[in-house]
């Protein structure tokens, strides 16, 4: 199950991506927007933020103008780590090292053919564990208060 959830900026981005999605038979729920109305941004991302850290999903992705505002939104939620992506290299990478759960989508910035290409990335690719799960167990700790 991925979580999706978009504001204006990001909405055709995820539509590209709910269509992969289906033609790949991955199961999915939006979150929305899903109109080129203006919407805020913080409202959707924490509600699939709140859903991956809750266990309804493993992976969410949310798109915007430039993926930053999601991502700093859905940051804010224990648990989660999203990361803004442009590029195959850090999309892979975030997964491998950072066990990234959430990918965060410019709409303003990459196109729709690159949405779903790096949205395959971060399904595919599995966390490397070992020395990464460290560093994320650091990352816990500040969240903790204890680092
Ligand atoms: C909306 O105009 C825009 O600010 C938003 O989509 C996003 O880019 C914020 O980070």
């Amino acid at each position: 199950m991925i979580l999706l959830g978009a504001d204006h900026g990001g909405v055709a981005l995820k539509a590209a991506i709910k269509r992969y999605l289906e033609e790949n038979e991955i199961p999915y729920r939006d979150f929305g927007t899903n109109d080129t109305d203006s919407v805020d941004y913080a409202p959707i991302a924490a509600q699939v933020a709140h859903g991956v850290a809750g266990g309804q999903a493993e992976k969410g992705i949310l798109c915007c103008g430039t993926g930053i505002g999601m991502s700093i939104a859905a940051n804010k939620v224990k648990g989660v780590r999203a990361s803004v992506c442009s590029e195959a290299y850090s999309t892979e990478m975030t997964r491998r090292h950072n066990n990234a759960n959430i990918l965060c989508l410019g709409g303003r910035v990459i196109d729709e053919a690159k949405a779903v290409e790096l949205t395959k990335i971060f399904l595919e690719t599995e966390f490397e564990g070992g020395r990464h799960q460290r560093r994320l167990d650091e990352i816990t700790a500040i969240e903790c208060g204890e680092l």
